[in-house]
């Protein structure tokens, strides 16, 4: 029988967008198991908790999981302390991360190079983002959001809700 194959994507997701999401189908389609890791990433002041972002995620995944066969599943979980510890503490070696252009490459290849010299073991993938998700990213949707734009098409409707909200909670 084949080896369940486990991937971790990791990111901040501050929140989720359709982009995230964009890659999260694309991972599934190729392996078993994915866990969305959740980054503290305490230095990038995010506007959300790990907990809510957790909870945006996994709200936002349920219409893909329904989709999905017996034997995928995806999960969504804090990561804190080292990404590699992480994928090892998963029985991973697989890490998945999403290129949107040529911009992000230089900044995927270091982090990658980074995590490979930290565990040898453990490789990282690169997936296309989809042409039309291309041009999100979470801080210019929150950015769009705080000055009333439209960011439907950009993340999910209960996403959008929790940004209004945020900014509502502080107006
Ligand atoms: N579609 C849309 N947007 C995307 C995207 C996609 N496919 N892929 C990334 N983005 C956006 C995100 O929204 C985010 O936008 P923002 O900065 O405007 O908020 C940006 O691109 C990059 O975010 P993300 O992919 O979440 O990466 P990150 O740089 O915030 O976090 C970690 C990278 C979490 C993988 C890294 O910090 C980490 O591994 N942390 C754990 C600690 C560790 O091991 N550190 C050493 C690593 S060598």
């Amino acid at each position: 029988m084949r080896a369940v194959v486990i991937g971790v994507y990791p990111g901040t997701f501050d929140p989720i967008t359709n982009g995230h999401m964009d890659i999260i189908t694309k991972a599934i389609a190729v392996v078993d198991v994915l866990i969305v890791a959740v980054a503290a990433n305490i230095t990038k002041s995010p506007m959300f908790s790990v907990d809510e972002r957790v909870k945006m995620i996994e709200h936002d995944l349920q219409p893909l999981i329904k989709t999905l066969p017996s034997h995928k599943k995806i999960a969504a979980i804090a990561l804190d302390g080292l990404l590699v510890d992480f994928v090892r503490n998963q029985k991973s070696n697989l890490i998945i991360r999403g290129l949107r252009a040529v911009s992000d490459f230089e900044y995927e290849f270091q982090l990658s190079a980074m995590n490979s010299k930290l565990a040898p073991d453990i490789q990282t993938i690169f997936l296309p983002a989809t042409e039309k998700t291309q041009f999100i990213a979470s801080s210019i949707v929150k950015e769009v959001c705080r000055l009333n734009g439209n960011v439907s098409g950009f993340v999910s409707p209960f996403v959008e809700s929790k940004i209004v909200e945020y900014y509502k909670n502080r107006s």
